[in-house]
């Protein structure tokens, strides 16, 4: 028994990570990697953004490497507070948010998932069925019981309200659901402003907490305010408007996509509790909590995204950065979607154009994708999911003919 870690079974890859290391080691001269949730140039290269590009000069010469505090950088907590909510509304907040910065997107997911296992205990998290794959994996080291909601339905290629708002109604008072705040992944559907109002007042009257995932304010739309639009709606309803037995609701929010700093590992984790009640005793928890896991959280890129944020040139950089990857994202979309269709390609793809963000819910099945990989080099989740970053004018023609032969063009 004591020595049964000696001898543990290999647990499977991670599906993207393991994709991409079979990328990497494959010779072809055309090979195209549309698997990474990163954003790449037309060149086909990471990008640093040239607003974090000139934080970093400004850094450099001064910065040192000492530990932050436990909580993070308070500079950039507020800042980050504001991006999510406005400046009014975290203002209006006030001691009823407990923030902390957390190791990226991901390590605010899983400070939340752990926190409130323990403090609200819901009966049951909801999921969106499909969704990031690393919601479950998270929430499945909780203990707490996972269920998926409808979100996608593939003969619509739309948002099942229905679905999704039937399954809500079965929720307990307290259950947590995690809603993607914009450009959701991996279907690239968001609900709209009438169907984020629904569920919001389904949540609101069963006494559910929300939990948002914001991995990609901005890089979206380019619009950073817009792309919080839901989160900010929820915030009025179900806490500045909110009962006061509210379970309140908190944001998960990652800066790797919106600033291109993957590596860095910038986040924070902001938790919102009814207007009257104050969030200290949260708030000192999670810095209990961090202090456990990993003391600091990592300096450098936060001191990139405080730069860049706190100088009113800047952010305004930055924001001239988003309309960059949002725009060319955006025009590789209709080239694909033209070029699928000029070459007669069987099907409908007006979807790979109206999804938005950074991924495409191609329809594509497993089938499909297995052969777009062993004949033609081109690489996606088995799911369909391609990362549209990853195409460029010296590729997307390519691309194009290869997925018109593996769904049937010139077959018939
Ligand atoms: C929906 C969603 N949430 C969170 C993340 C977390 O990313 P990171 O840990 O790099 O911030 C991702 C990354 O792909 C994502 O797609």
């Amino acid at each position: 028994m004591s020595d049964q870690y000696l001898n543990l079974p290999i647990s499977p890859a991670d599906t993207a990570f393991g994709l991409m290391a079979e990328y990497d080691a494959d010779p072809h001269p055309n090979k195209v990697s549309l698997i990474a949730g990163a954003y790449r140039n037309e060149d086909g290269r990471p990008w640093v953004l040239p607003s974090v590009q000139e934080a970093k000069a400004r850094l450099t010469p001064n910065q040192h490497h000492e530990y932050l505090d436990i909580a993070g950088s308070p500079g950039l907590i507020k800042l980050a507070q504001s991006l999510t909510f406005s400046s009014e509304i975290a203002t209006a907040l006030d001691k009823s948010i407990a923030s902390i910065q957390t190791v990226s997107g991901t390590g605010a997911n899983h400070m939340a998932a752990h926190f409130l296992a323990q403090h609200l205990r819901p009966s049951r998290v909801f999921i969106p069925s499909p969704t990031w794959i690393n919601h479950k994996t998270i929430w499945a080291t909780t203990g707490i019981s996972i269920e998926e909601y409808p979100y996608y339905d593939p003969t619509t290629r739309a948002v099942n309200i229905t679905g999704m708002l039937s399954a809500l109604e079965t929720a307990n008072p307290h259950d947590v659901v995690i809603l993607q705040a914009c450009a959701h992944n991996p279907t690239g559907i968001d609900l709209s402003q009438t169907q984020w109002r629904r569920v919001a007042a389904v949540m609101k009257r069963k006494n559910l907490f929300a939990m948002f995932d914001s991995a990609y304010q901005g890089f979206a739309t380019g619009d950073v305010d817009g792309d919080a639009w839901a989160v900010r709606y929820f915030v009025k309803q179900l806490i500045l408007d909110g009962e006061p037995d509210h379970p309140g609701l908190c944001v998960a929010q990652s800066f790797s996509k919106n600033f291109g700093l993957y590596g860095e590992r910038v986040g924070a984790l902001h938790l919102v509790v009814p207007r009257h009640l104050s969030a200290e005793g949260a708030r000192s928890e999670l810095i209990a909590r961090a202090r456990a896991e990993y003391s600091n959280p990592p300096h450098f890129g936060a001191s990139i995204v405080e730069t860049v944020l706190g100088d009113e040139g800047l952010r305004a950089q930055w924001l001239r950065d988003l309309e960059t990857m949002s725009v060319r994202i955006k025009e590789m979309r209709q080239e694909l979607r033209k070029r699928l269709e000029d070459n007669g390609t069987p099907g409908d793809w007006s979807h790979i154009e109206s999804q938005i963000g950074m991924f495409s819910y191609t329809g594509l099945d497993r089938e499909q994708v297995a052969r777009l990989k062993e004949e033609f080099h081109i690489y996606l989740l088995p799911s369909g999911r391609a990362s549209i970053c990853g195409l460029n004018e010296g590729n997307i023609e390519y691309v194009a003919r290869a997925v018109g032969l593996v769904v049937g063009l010139g077959h018939d």
